[in-house]
C-alpha cells in the first residue's frame, strides 16, 4: 500500500470516527507517524495495524489527532455568554429549582468539548458564586467531556498559567484559585471536586447519559466538523437538553438555521422549546 493510499484511508477513518477533516499537510504528518507505529508492531501498513491491534492503534491515533487539533481555551471565554449565565440562567434556574420536586432535583450542566477545563470551571464559578451555598448543597452536577485524554488530564489537575485568567472577574479569581508560583495557579479543591471529567467522542451514535441537561455548552468544537457531522452532533445535543434548557455555541461555530426545537435567545444561545 502506498503512502498516498494510507493517507486516503486515514483521512476517511478520522473523518468517519471523529468528525474531523484533516488537511493534506496534517494527514501526511499523521500517516507518517502512524506508519512508524505500524512497523514497530510488525505490520506493513496502517490498515493492517488497525485490524491486528485495534485498541493500541486507536489510542495512538487519538493522541496524534489530539496533538494537531486545538485544545486552546481560557476562563470566561465569550464574556456576553458568561454574563447571560450569571444574570439570566442562574437566577431563573434557582427560582425554578425551588419549585421542583426533589426527585426532579439536580441542575445538570455539560461542557461538551471542554478541552483543558476552563469552560466548565468558569460555569462552576459563576453558579457557585451566585448561589453562595456551594454547588454540592444545591445538587449541581457538572460534566466536562472531550476527545482528548491529555486535555482532560490537565483539566483534572486544574493547574493553569495566569494568562488563562485574564478575562476572569477579579472576585472569581480571588475566590477560586490558589497561587502556585508567579505564573501558575490552581483551581481550589472544592471546585475540582464539583466537576466530573470524562472522555467522549461527540461523533458516537449513542451518548452514555440517562438524564437530560439544563445547560449544554459546545463552543468552538464544531468548527472542525463538516455540515453533515454538525447536523448529527447538534441533533444529539438537542436530544439531551431538557425542555427550557439552553445550548451555548461559540461565535465561529456553525449555528442552527431553523433547527427544530431550538429558539435563538442571544448570539450563540439557544433555548429548547419543544
Ligand atoms: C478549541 S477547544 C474548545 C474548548 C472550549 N469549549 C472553549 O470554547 O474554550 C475544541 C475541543 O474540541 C475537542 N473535540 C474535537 N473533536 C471532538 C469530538 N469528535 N468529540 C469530542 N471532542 C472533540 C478537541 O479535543 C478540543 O479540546
Amino acid at each position: 500500500m502506498t503512502q498516498k493510499d494510507q493517507e486516503t484511508w486515514l483521512r476517511h477513518f478520522v473523518h468517519t470516527n471523529f468528525g474531523i477533516l484533516l488537511s493534506e499537510e496534517k494527514v501526511f504528518s499523521v500517516a507518517s507517524q502512524m506508519q512508524v507505529e505500524a512497523f514497530k508492531s510488525g505490520c506493513n501498513s496502517v490498515p493492517e495495524y488497525f485490524s491486528k491491534n485495534h485498541e493500541e492503534s486507536s489510542t495512538h491515533l487519538i493522541d496524534l489527532v489530539n496533538s494537531i487539533t486545538v485544545n486552546f481555551s481560557y476562563f470566561y471565554r465569550g464574556e456576553e455568554q458568561m454574563l447571560f449565565l450569571r444574570e439570566v440562567f442562574a437566577p431563573d434556574w434557582l427560582k425554578a429549582v425551588r419549585g421542583r420536586h426533589p426527585r426532579e432535583g439536580d441542575l445538570r450542566v455539560w461542557s461538551a468539548g471542554c478541552a483543558t477545563g476552563e469552560e466548565p470551571y468558569s460555569v462552576a464559578m459563576i453558579l457557585d458564586n451566585f448561589i453562595g451555598l456551594g454547588l454540592t448543597d444545591l445538587r449541581v452536577k457538572l460534566l466536562g467531556t472531550d476527545l482528548s485524554r491529555m486535555a482532560l488530564a490537565e483539566a483534572q489537575a486544574g493547574i493553569y498559567r495566569t494568562e488563562a485568567l485574564k478575562d476572569l472577574p477579579l472576585t472569581l479569581r480571588e475566590r477560586y484559585f490558589q497561587s502556585l508560583s508567579e505564573v501558575k495557579v490552581q483551581v481550589v479543591e472544592r471546585l475540582k471536586q464539583a466537576i466530573l471529567f470524562r472522555t467522549l467522542n461527540l461523533m458516537n451514535d449513542i451518548y452514555p447519559f440517562k438524564n437530560q441537561f439544563d445547560l449544554i455548552l459546545c463552543r468552538n468544537v464544531m468548527i472542525y466538523f463538516d455540515e453533515k457531522t454538525n447536523m448529527k452532533v447538534l441533533n444529539n445535543l438537542t436530544r439531551f437538553l431538557n425542555k427550557g434548557g439552553y445550548l451555548l455555541l461559540g461565535q465561529s461555530d456553525p449555528h442552527p438555521k431553523a433547527h427544530a426545537g431550538l429558539e435563538s435567545v442571544e448570539p450563540g444561545i439557544y433555548r429548547k422549546v419543544a
